[in-house]
């Protein structure tokens, strides 16, 4: 028989609820039922005068069981009758609270009559970053207690809140710096001998004066304003019901809400992509004692718009940088850009001037490659050009010390030709950032046939310490991402040819309802520049991977062709007033040269549902088969890489789980139906065999993995 991960205990008078369910502390069914035989245990026993309520290790209650959301017939009653219980208590109900309280923790702690904290403490209800509410009658006790402002605002957005502001508001009732338990034990002792009135949070009324006029009205049209989350509209009502209603009838509608975003398929989404985060930095077949390298010093080759934001990013978490470039002007130039970079965080209000001072001051610019023999990792980051990151690699391999790790931040080159230009392949990885790369959250670790072990987990670790959610990819060209995106393009630039305008292409797969992309395909390589799109596929085209389809991406070679780089040239395929995209007649022309060129017939009855079809049924396909080929291990890997890279919604979890939850059946035939009316020549539409069998088995390709990969 296993152990309960609650005790009851006793310290004097005082009797203490003991939770000890590493690592958060989290709310396992089992704990649940630890909690309500405990309480069982303290009623029967009429000796103690108090309840205390404490978590071992490193933190309060810190959430509830995510994975038990997905039991078909998940019920929140026993927990829910259980705060019911504990809060009616006619004897003092203390929490110790500490570490962060979140979610279901803190719910628990608001079930309480008094919460004592540590000044580190930190409390929230981030249910909504799952597409849930709280549902354990948080939506009710926290109005109740903090005033509906900041609890629609502390729900709405998931944040937490420090002990500090927590105190203020009335979430805490005091903070103290003796160890959590000592301090509840001795808040629960004073206030049993005291006699004093019981303060529970479901009998308080909200106040009438912190409901701001309008308020109520507001926060549903607000919530109204993002269908795309439910959520949000189910915590204005809950709110609302909170303000507006007795507290048994709040709970009822909280429970409603929460039931109707329970399976949602943004929550189911949402949930996904919480585990996939979780599961993506494991790495299968690594042995567990892998020693690790230390990496204190980084070194980054080229100060471009990459180099620079790779610069920063290492900077912002503390390391000193040493930055190469080829000329003078190009290294002033990098650095300049750095530094206006930081002043505009600074003009904002988000960075103080000393922290930029300091961030600044740990990146030595040089012209001497002599600079890197110090440093531990040195990352490329120069021109997208193969026999450039050759010459470099060879530079690289012969000055970095013994032990350092050489990574290349190229975006779709062959990463095994680029280490073995090193002389030490072992010791070569790929760093893919995605710009701007003190922004973006996602790193792409490119695995080489010989990267050592040591180097993988080293670089998987470091990329915590920088901020980043790493994906491993195996080398192809443009890797998980790119190449994805690739068969994306491919087919952007074909419906372009076709007649549709980019407006239309970006429109379909922005519109929320259909999608929501942050940025459809030509603003997006608009803005990274259409150079740098341009140059990968000459660079396909000259190791020999383009397919033998003379149509195939000639129109960003033509853009190229004639400088219309993008927003950097202030035209590509919109022309810009300032930012905002205007519609390019010189595009639109040479659609109609091109198209004419290579015998594709235009067409005016092209829709958002064929060009939203096109594109991701495209993107989804080459998922399935970079799955297959063993490039990404997993389906849900696939799908961080967009969500954190790409700028794919989190509300449809990737195109993984976007595909699944169209019904595999249906993309499949999509895809049958595209290759009967768009042609299948070139394989374009040959459905991937993963595809197809994951569609007659019933299967997800968000939970898909390569062969072998368990
Ligand atoms: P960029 O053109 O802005 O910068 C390249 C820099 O490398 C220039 O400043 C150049 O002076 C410098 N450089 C050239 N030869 C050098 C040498 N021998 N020694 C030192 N520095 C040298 O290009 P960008 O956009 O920063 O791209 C760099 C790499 O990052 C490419 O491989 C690109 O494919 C990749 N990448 C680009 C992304 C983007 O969105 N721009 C995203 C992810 C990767």
């Amino acid at each position: 028989m296993s152990l309960s991960p609650v005790t009851l205990r006793r310290d004097g008078t005082v009797a203490v609820l003991h939770i000890d369910n590493p690592p958060v502390n989290a709310l396992s069914p089992a704990t649940v039922q630890g909690l309500i035989d405990g309480l069982k245990a303290f009623e029967a026993d009429a000796s103690f005068t108090a309840l205390v309520l404490h978590c071992e290790g490193r933190t309060f209650v810190a959430g509830g069981d995510i994975a038990s959301f997905d039991i078909p017939d998940f019920s929140a009653t026993p927990f829910n009758s259980f705060l019911a219980r504990l809060e009616g208590q006619a004897r003092p109900v203390v929490a110790a609270v500490h570490g962060t309280a979140l979610g279901g923790g803190l719910e628990l702690a608001m079930a309480c009559h008094w919460r004592v904290a540590t000044p580190s403490t930190r409390v929230g209800l981030p249910e909504v970053k799952l597409g849930l509410i709280p549902g354990s009658l948080g939506t009710q006790r926290l109005p109740r207690l903090a005033g509906p402002v900041l609890a629609l605002d502390m729900m709405s957005s998931g944040r937490m809140v420090d002990a500090k502001t927590a105190l203020a508001a009335g979430i805490l009732d005091e903070i103290s710096e003796l160890p959590p338990l000592q301090a509840a034990v001795a808040r629960a002792q004073a206030l049993a001998a005291e006699g004093w009135t019981l303060r529970r949070a479901s009998a308080l009324a909200v106040p009438a004066d912190k409901i701001p006029d309008g308020f109520l009205d507001r926060t549903i049209a607000d919530a109204a304003a993002k269908p795309q989350y439910p959520a949000l509209g189910a915590i204005a009502r809950s709110v609302v019901a909170a303000c507006t209603l007795p507290f048994a009838e709040g709970e009822r509608a909280e429970s409603e809400n929460f039931m109707g975003v329970l399976r949602s398929p943004q929550s189911v989404a949402m949930r996904h992509l919480f585990f996939a985060e979780r599961t993506a930095n494991k790495i299968p077949g690594l042995p567990r004692d892998v020693t690790l390298r230390e990496v204190q010093r980084v070194g980054i080759v080229g100060a471009g718009t990459m180099g620079g934001g790779i610069a920063m990013t290492f900077a912002n978490a503390g390391f000193p940088v040493t930055l190469v470039e080829a000329t003078d002007a190009a290294l002033q130039r990098g650095v300049g850009i750095i530094r206006a970079n930081y002043e505009a965080t600074v003009a904002k209000g988000k960075l103080k001037p000393e922290a930029m001072a300091e961030r600044l001051g740990r990146i030595t610019p040089t012209l001497s490659y002599d600079d890197l023999a110090g440093c531990d990792l040195v990352i490329e980051a120069v021109f997208e050009n193969m026999d450039l990151k050759k010459e470099i690699a060879a530079r690289l391999g012969a000055v970095c010390k013994p032990g350092a790790i050489i990574a290349t931040n190229t975006s779709t080159l062959d990463v095994d030709q680029i280490a073995a230009a090193t002389g030490r392949a072992a010791d070569v990885l790929g760093m893919h950032f995605f710009s701007p790369a003190h922004v973006m959250r996602l790193l792409e670790v490119v695995r080489g046939a010989q990267t050592a072990p040591g180097v993988l987990a080293t670089v998987m670790k470091l990329a915590g310490r920088i901020g980043k959610v790493a994906v491993v990819s195996g080398v192809c060209y443009g890797f998980i991402g790119n190449r994805m995106a690739e068969a994306y393009m491919r087919e952007a630039e074909f419906l372009l040819l076709e007649g549709a305008t980019p407006a239309q292409v970006d429109g379909a797969v922005e519109s929320t309802e259909r999608l929501g992309l942050a940025m459809g395909p030509c603003r997006m390589l608009d803005m990274a520049g259409i150079d740098v799109g341009a140059k990968t596929v000459i660079e396909l085209d000259k190791s020999g991977g383009l397919p033998a389809d003379p149509s195939y991406r000639v129109l960003v070679r033509a853009l190229f062709e004639r400088g219309l780089f993008g927003q950097k040239t202030g035209a590509g395929y919109y022309r810009y007033d300032g930012r905002k995209p205007l519609p390019n007649p010189d595009v639109e022309a040479l659609c109609i040269e091109l198209a004419a060129r290579h015998g594709i017939t235009r067409r005016s009855d092209i829709t958002p549902d064929e060009i939203l079809q096109r594109l991701m049924f495209a993107m989804v396909n080459e998922g399935a088969r970079i799955l297959d080929d063993g490039i990404a291990y997993r389906g849900s890997d696939i799908d961080i890489v967009w969500t954190a890279g790409y700028g794919f919604p989190d509300h449809r979890g990737g195109p993984m789980c976007w595909a699944d939850l169209q019904g595999l059946g249906n993309v499949v035939a999509g895809i049958e139906r595209l290759a009967a009316t768009c042609g299948n020549a070139h394989g374009y539409w040959t459905v991937s065999p993963l595809l197809v069998r994951l569609a007659q088995s019933g299967g997800k390709l968000r939970e898909a993995t390569a062969p072998g990969v368990k």
